[in-house]
C-alpha cells in the first residue's frame, strides 16, 4: 500500500485496511541488507514501517550539518515497494554533542543526580535548549519530507516520558513555578490547596517553591500531585511543539506519538494527551512480572480497551508489540505457537486498525539485541517468521473489518491522576496499588465474556448499562455528579473500596468514608481497617449462596447503612458483622459498594449478578479462557474468537471465518490456541 493510495478508515486514519507494520531501523544494517528487507516485507505483507526513531545523531552529526542521504534512499526504496512510512521526528534520543555542549539539557533525578548520556531519552522536557534543538531537526525533516510520496504519518519522539517522566533540575523548578502561577490565582490559593498549614510549609514567595525533591520524610502530598500533573503537561508540551511544526510544514498528514497504556506505566495523564493527537497510537508488551501467563490475555485486553477509550471508541493504531520475547524483564518468556496471532487479533478485536511491532530485524548489537523481531537472528526458517507471514495473510483478509467499532455496554472508569495520588504513600495501607484493581475488575468481566470500554472521570455514561469505578481514591465533584446521573437514569454502578476519599487537592472529604460517594451509596464508614498482607476475611450473605466461601483482603471498613441494603457482611476479621457489599436503589438504577478486595471468583460472581441486573451479556456465550468480541459497522459485523485455553471450543455462530477461510454454519470449533474472525451472516 502506498501513502498516496491510502484512504481514511476513520477520522484522519492514515492507512487503509488493517495494516501490518513495524519499527524499521535500517541504520543498524549495511545497505546491502535493505534490498533483502523490502523483499521480505513484501512477502509478509508489511504495509507500513516507522523509520528513524533513534537516528538523530546520524541525521545531524553536529549542530550545523544534516545528513539526509541515507533517509532519502530508504524512503525511496520503501515507496518503490509500496510500503508506507510513519516518519519519526528522531527526537527521542538526543545526540552526544548536545549533552556535551549543554549538560543542562540532561535530566536530574529526585535525589539531585544529573543522569549521564549514553542511553536514550535523556532530556529535560523544560529545557529551552533541548526544545530549540529538537525543533530545528523537526523543521528540517518536515521541510524535506512533507511531500515525499511514502509519507503516511508523523511519529513524534517515542514513548514520551518512558525514562524521563520527572525531572527535578533548576530549569524544571522554574517551569514548575510558572505552571503553578497559571493554576492558582495567588500564593494564598496555593497554600490552601497544598495544605501548607501542616508542618509549617507556608510559602511567602513563589521563588521558595521547589519540585518535591528527596527530603527528610513525606513531601507535601499535593505538591507531589501537582508536580506529577506539571510533568505530564510539560512532556505533552514537547509533543505539541513538534506537532505544530509538522502541521505547519506538512499539513494534512496525521501526527501521533506512541502511548504506553500499561498498568505499571502511569506517569502521563493520557486523557489530557488524547485530544492533542490526530490519531491514538499505543505500544503494548506482555509483562511476566505483572501477571501470570494465563492472566496475560486479560491484561492485554484491559490496555486495548482503555486505548479505545482514549480514541473515543474509534480506530486506533497499535504501533508496537512483540513477535515473541522482550529483553527487559528478569525472565523474557517467548511466545507459544499461535500466541502472536491471538495477541494481534485481540488488539484488532478491541479497535486497532493497524498492527505494528518493535522491530523489523532483531538487532545484532546494543541494549535490545535479545528482543524479538519480525526477522529473528536465526532468519526466516523459523516459527516467528512463519507466524509473521501467517499474520500478514490474516490481516489482509480481516481488513474488510477496518472502521467497524467494538461494541460495549459496560465501562470501567480509569484515572491516572487518582493513581498518582493513591500511589504516593502515607495512606491507610501501602498494599493498595491503584492499577491492580481496575485490572482485577476488568479481568473478572473478561472471564464473564463482557466487553468493556475504558472511560475517563466525568465522561458521559449515557451509552452504558453497567459502570465500574475501582479504587478511585481521588474524585472531583464533576465526576461524582456524572456517576449520580448515570444511576438515576437506570444504570448499575459498582464502586469499590478506597474510592472518593479525597478531592482534587488530595484533601479528605470529611464526614465519613467514602466521602464523595457516601450519599450515592447510602452508607457511611467511620473507620478503615486495612488487613495485613497475609490476612483475609470471609463474607456471609442472606441472598447469595456463598456463606464463608467469598474472601476479602487488603481493606475493610466499619460501615453503617444509611439507605443501602447489605448484600454481604463480614463473618470474621476486625469489622465482623458489618456490611461488606451493599446496594442502594437510586432513581431507576442502583449503586453497589464493595468495601474489600474480593478474591477473583467472588468478584466474578458479584459482577455477574450486577451484569444480569444491568441486562448486559457477552456477544456469544463462551467458556472461560475463550475471548469473544464483536466489532460492527455499516459493512457488517465481525466476531473475534480467540481460544487461549487448552481444549477446543465450539461457539454458536453463522457466517464465514476469515482466518480459516471456511463457512461456519451454525457452529464453529476453535482449536486450543487458535483464532477465528467470523463475518457474521444474519
Ligand atoms: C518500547 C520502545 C521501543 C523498544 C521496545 C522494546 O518501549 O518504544 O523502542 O525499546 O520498547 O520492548
Amino acid at each position: 500500500m502506498t501513502a498516496d493510495a491510502a484512504g481514511l478508515t476513520g477520522p484522519r486514519f492514515p492507512l487503509s485496511g488493517i495494516a501490518l507494520g513495524c519499527d524499521y531501523n535500517p541504520e543498524q544494517w549495511p545497505e546491502q541488507v535493505w534490498e533483502q528487507d523490502v523483499e521480505l516485507m513484501r512477502e509478509a505483507g508489511v504495509g507500513f514501517v516507522t523509520v528513524g526513531v533513534f537516528s538523530w545523531a546520524l541525521l545531524q552529526p553536529d549542530p550545523e550539518t544534516f545528513n539526509f542521504d541515507w533517509l532519502d534512499r530508504i524512503l525511496d526504496l520503501l515507496h518503490a515497494n509500496g510500503i508506507a512510512v510513519d516518519l519519526a521526528t528522531a527526537t527521542a534520543s538526543p545526540p552526544a554533542w548536545l549533552a556535551r555542549a549543554h549538560p543542562e539539557t540532561l535530566i536530574v533525578d529526585h535525589a539531585g543526580n544529573r543522569l549521564w548520556p549514553g542511553s536514550r531519552q535523556n532530556f529535560c522536557p523544560s529545557s529551552a535548549v533541548f526544545r530549540a534543538a529538537a525543533l530545528t531537526l523537526v523543521e528540517a525533516l518536515a521541510t524535506r519530507y512533507a511531500g515525499h510520496p511514502a509519507l503516511a504519518m508523523w511519529h513524534v519522539s517515542n514513548e514520551i516520558g518512558c525514562h524521563n517522566a520527572h525531572c527535578y533540575c533548576d530549569i524544571s523548578a522554574a517551569a514548575f513555578r510558572r505552571w503553578l502561577q497559571r493554576r492558582y490565582p495567588d500564593l494564598a490559593a496555593l497554600n490552601n490547596a497544598w495544605g501548607t498549614a501542616f508542618w509549617s510549609q507556608w510559602y511567602h514567595d513563589w521563588e521558595e517553591i521547589l519540585p518535591p525533591r528527596q527530603t527528610t520524610t513525606w513531601a507535601n502530598p499535593t505538591q507531589q500531585l501537582d508536580f506529577a500533573r506539571f510533568s505530564s503537561d510539560e512532556l505533552l508540551a514537547t509533543f505539541t511543539a513538534e506537532r505544530d511544526v509538522l502541521r505547519r510544514l506538512s499539513p494534512g498528514v496525521p501526527v501521533t506519538t506512541n502511548f504506553m497504556v500499561m498498568p505499571n506505566v502511569t506517569r502521563m495523564d493520557y486523557w489530557q494527551w488524547a485530544g492533542e493527537q490526530d490519531l491514538i497510537s499505543q505500544d503494548h508488551y506482555l509483562d511476566g512480572r505483572l501477571e501470570p501467563v494465563q492472566a496475560q490475555p486479560a491484561e492485554l485486553a484491559f490496555c486495548a480497551d482503555l486505548t479505545r477509550g482514549l480514541a473515543g471508541g474509534g480506530p486506533w493504531f497499535l504501533m508496537e508489540h512483540s513477535t515473541s520475547a522482550v529483553n527487559w524483564q528478569p525472565v523474557n518468556l517467548a511466545k507459544a505457537p499461535g500466541q502472536l496471532l491471538r495477541n494481534s487479533l485481540s488488539h484488532v478485536a478491541r479497535g486497532a486498525d493497524a498492527v505494528g511491532f518493535f522491530q523489523w530485524r532483531a538487532s545484532a548489537a546494543g541494549g535490545e539485541k535479545f528482543h524479538s523481531a519480525l526477522v529473528p537472528h536465526a532468519g526466516t526458517d523459523t516459527k516467528v517468521w512463519r507466524e509473521v507471514v501467517e499474520l500478514g495473510g490474516v490481516l489482509a483478509r480481516v481488513s474488510e473489518a477496518a472502521g467497524t467499532r467494538t461494541q460495549a455496554e459496560t465501562a470501567i472508569l480509569f484515572d491516572w491522576q487518582a493513581g498518582w495520588a493513591l500511589n504516593q504513600g502515607s495512606h491507610p495501607t501501602s498494599l493498595v496499588e491503584y492499577a491492580d484493581h481496575p485490572v482485577a475488575i476488568h479481568r473478572a468481566l473478561w472471564r464473564l465474556g463482557i466487553t468493556v470500554d475504558g472511560v475517563r472521570p466525568g465522561a458521559d455514561l449515557s451509552g452504558y448499562r453497567l459502570v465500574v469505578v475501582p479504587t478511585l481514591y481521588l474524585a472531583d465533584d464533576a465526576c461524582v455528579a456524572r456517576l449520580r446521573d448515570f444511576v438515576e437514569a437506570g444504570g448499575q454502578l459498582v464502586i469499590t473500596f478506597c474510592s472518593g476519599l479525597v478531592d482534587e487537592n488530595d484533601h479528605i472529604r470529611l464526614g465519613g468514608y467514602p466521602g464523595a460517594f457516601r450519599e450515592l451509596l447510602g452508607l457511611r464508614s467511620e473507620e478503615i481497617f486495612p488487613l495485613p498482607a497475609d490476612c483475609s476475611v470471609h463474607l456471609a450473605s442472606r441472598d447469595l449462596a456463598q456463606n464463608g466461601t467469598w474472601t476479602g483482603s487488603l481493606w475493610t471498613e466499619l460501615t453503617h447503612l444509611d439507605g443501602a441494603e447489605a448484600i454481604a457482611r463480614y463473618l470474621d476479621g476486625p469489622v465482623a458483622g458489618h456490611p461488606a457489599i451493599t446496594r442502594n436503589a437510586v432513581g431507576a438504577g442502583a449503586a453497589w459498594y464493595v468495601g474489600t478486595a474480593l478474591d477473583d471468583a467472588a468478584l466474578t460472581a458479584l459482577l455477574n449478578r450486577v451484569a444480569v441486573a444491568a441486562h448486559v451479556q457477552p456477544p456469544v456465550p463462551a467458556p472461560p479462557g475463550v475471548e469473544v468480541v464483536r466489532r460492527s459497522g455499516s459493512q457488517g459485523s465481525y466476531l473475534f474468537v480467540l481460544n487461549h485455553g487448552i481444549t477446543a471450543t465450539t461457539i454458536l455462530t453463522h457466517g464465514y471465518d476469515l482466518v480459516s477461510q471456511k463457512e461456519t454454519t451454525g457452529s464453529l470449533t476453535v482449536e486450543p490456541g487458535g483464532s477465528a474472525v467470523v463475518r457474521e451472516a444474519y
